[in-house]
């Protein structure tokens, strides 16, 4: 959530942090900024809403002005106005800052702040953290009495000074006039990388604002900063302990965040579907033995073989993935799993004995929930593995080890491509610790034979398109709508849920098919939409069963179906069919129809499907 982007170097620093602004537009859309180093000045523009708003009221070029930072905001603290946009400027104007995070204790220390004489001009947490920063570097010295050091150093001191006094995540960019050669970044909790370039350094929350200038960078951890200046940059803690970072080369291309000719990264990652699940099974799949090769764990298996209990802990799309891979670890491995949520996982007491293997899913592993969940796992003495997507992420790093998903950039705020690779990391580990246990080499065969097939199963299905936007565009005008599955189909029907709501604003519930007669099957009115995943499986009869009555108070049914079933026909007023596959690998193929339904029908509503009302990409805040 927000997305901050800085630039220090020699060339015009306005237009790269504009299109940096607009690559990280996805993580928060409802106000953006930028300061501009210009004449010993800050030159600050800021606006509610889009980047577009901001380039509306941007000044000409300047080729001169080679220093700046941006913000792009998803409100936490104030409502999302001018006033309240980064960057904010403390109330001595030296300090300039963008932030992403949130600042906790930022009551305490504005009441503090206001006694000591400190003016505010916004309702954010922002400003109290660059009005504590200008405190520090007015008066020189810090609540003990110690003095702070001379020249620019008291600048990086008076950071440190505030930094140590707050709770709360930041990743942040900040300058001060009286350094105009100096801009520091520090990060804690959300994302903050540095690229490296010749003679430039380019600060951003993600390497998608940073690629076209370079593909160097360093990756700060928690509690770490960074000081560019024209001699070069230094690390260290902020408790001025210095830390060697290791130099990484960035992973993505720039067209991977390009959108290639198509009209938004959600239809984009839908269609890459196929070419992502390929990248991320091969080299991992031994067919003919029967294994998985998964080298970001490969030395642990042996250890894993002995879990005793899995527990999944996600959220959104991650925790829907999350049940999948239940099913599958207790179908394949037979090793007892649970699924938590991450927000509810962190501040229960949960148990965790000896033997417990935590699995953390996220595919921006930046998630601030997940990440919570994971330190409560690993204080209880848990094995904790990331299946994640972004290299380098915070829980990447976090987690003892883990299996990329491979699949390149997910830009959409809905999550499609990181759905499908999640199920399929987690079918290779259930694959491989079954294996390592009890599950035969046939059965390992014929999985991992299907599991490589997925792929080319999907393209058939993304063919389908027209005639799923013609389902889209009869029904895109009901308000409330089911989803229905059974089986390993269930979590499919809450992800078909959550991705026809979060961008076509339409109500939509996920639900075990059977749970209907308990109670849901009352929201049922004439015409109203219910989305079947009644592919050929092991309870088949059952939902052909649950379909009918839904008919018989007039629903409407959608039908995912198996290709070649004649017999669903009679049971579908709109039928979308699927290859046939292993029911444990359905759910890679079911989900991609609802998918394209939810896109169409949120674009035949108008909507903005990359960026959807009140949503950011990566939820770094509780
Ligand atoms: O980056 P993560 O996978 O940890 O994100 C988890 C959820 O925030 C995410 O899946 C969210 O639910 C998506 N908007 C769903 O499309």
């Amino acid at each position: 959530m927000c997305g901050i982007v800085a630039y220090f170097g020699k060339k015009a620093a306005q237009p790269i942090l504009l299109e940096g602004l607009k690559r990280l537009e996805y993580r928060g859309y409802d106000s953006a900024g930028v300061a501009l180093l210009k004449d010993n000045q800050f030159e600050i523009y800021k606006t509610s809403g889009r980047i577009a708003n901001l380039e509306e009221i941007l000044p000409e070029v300047d080729q001169q002005t080679t220093i700046g930072i941006g913000h792009t905001r998803w409100a936490t603290h104030g409502e999302p106005n001018t006033i309240n946009a980064h960057p904010h400027v403390d109330y001595t104007g030296k300090i300039v800052l963008v932030h992403n995070g949130i600042i906790e204790n930022y009551g305490t220390l504005k009441k503090w702040l206001i006694k000591e004489g400190c003016q505010f001009k916004s309702d954010t947490d922002t400003e109290v953290l660059a009005n504590l920063i200008g405190y520090f570097y007015a008066r020189s010295q810090n609540r003990n009495g110690d003095a702070a050091p001379k020249g620019c150093d008291r600048f990086e001191w008076a950071v440190q000074q505030a930094l140590n006094e707050i709770y709360g995540t930041y990743g942040l960019a900040i300058l001060c006039l009286d350094c105009p050669g100096v801009m520091i970044g520090a990060k804690k909790g959300s994302p903050l990388m540095l690229g490296i370039g010749k003679n430039e350094y380019v600060f951003a929350s993600d390497a998608s604002a940073i690629i076209e200038h370079t593909s160097q960078a360093i990756y700060l951890s928690d509690n770490e900063m960074v000081c560019v200046s024209n001699e070069g940059f230094t690390t260290k803690t902020i408790t001025n302990k210095t830390v060697e970072k290791e130099l990484k080369e960035i992973e993505i291309s720039l067209d991977q965040i390009e959108l290639e000719g198509f009209d938004h990264y959600m239809q984009k990652e839908i269609a890459e579907q196929p070419e992502a699940l390929r990248t991320c099974l091969n080299g991992r799949i031994d067919v003919k033995n029967g294994r998985v090769i998964l080298g970001g764990i490969q030395n642990m298996l042996r250890d894993l073989t002995r879990t005793k209990r899995v527990i999944l802990t996600a959220c959104g799309t991650a925790w829907h993935a999350g049940i999948v891979g239940e099913f599958l670890f207790e179908q394949l491995a037979r090793i007892p799993c649970e699924v938590e949520y991450a927000s509810e996982f962190r501040y229960r007491n949960p148990i965790v004995e000896e033997g417990t293997l935590v699995i953390a899913i996220s595919q921006s592993g930046e998630t601030a929930d997940t990440l919570a969940a994971i330190e409560q796992a690993k204080e209880r003495g848990a094995t904790v593995l990331g299946v994640v997507n972004v290299v380098g992420s915070t829980i990447a790093r976090t987690t003892d080890a883990g299996v990329y998903l491979r699949i390149g950039p997910e830009i959409g705020v809905a999550s499609t491509k990181a759905f499908t690779a999640q199920v399929a990391v987690l079918t290779m580990l259930a694959i491989e610790l079954g294996r390592r246990r009890h599950l035969s080499a046939d059965a390992a065969q014929g999985l991992l034979k299907e599991l490589m097939g997925i792929p080319n199963k999907i393209e058939k299905i993304l063919d389908q398109n027209d005639a799923i936007k013609a389902i889209a565009q009869a029904n895109m005008n009901k308000e409330n709508w089911l989803f229905l599955g059974r089986g390993f189909n269930y979590p499919v029907a809450l992800e078909g849920a959550l991705k026809l709501k979060e961008i076509s604003y339409i109500h939509a519930e996920g639900l075990p098919a059977a749970e209907m007669k308990h109670g849901p099957i009352a929201l049922i009115t004439d015409y109203m939409p219910a989305v079947f995943i009644a592919t050929k499986c092991s309870q088949y009869e059952k939902i052909i069963g649950n379909i009918q009555e839904v008919r018989a108070r007039g629903g409407r049914t959608i039908v995912i179906a198996t290709e070649g079933d004649e017999d669903i026909k009679p049971h579908a007023d709109h039928l979308i069919t699927v290859p046939d596959t292993m029911e444990e690998l359905q759910p890679l193929l079911t989900v991609v129809p609802l998918q394209m339904l939810a896109y169409h029908a949120a674009v035949l509503r108008g909507h903005d499907v990359d960026k959807p009302r009140n949503l950011a990409k990566s939820v770094t805040v509780e």
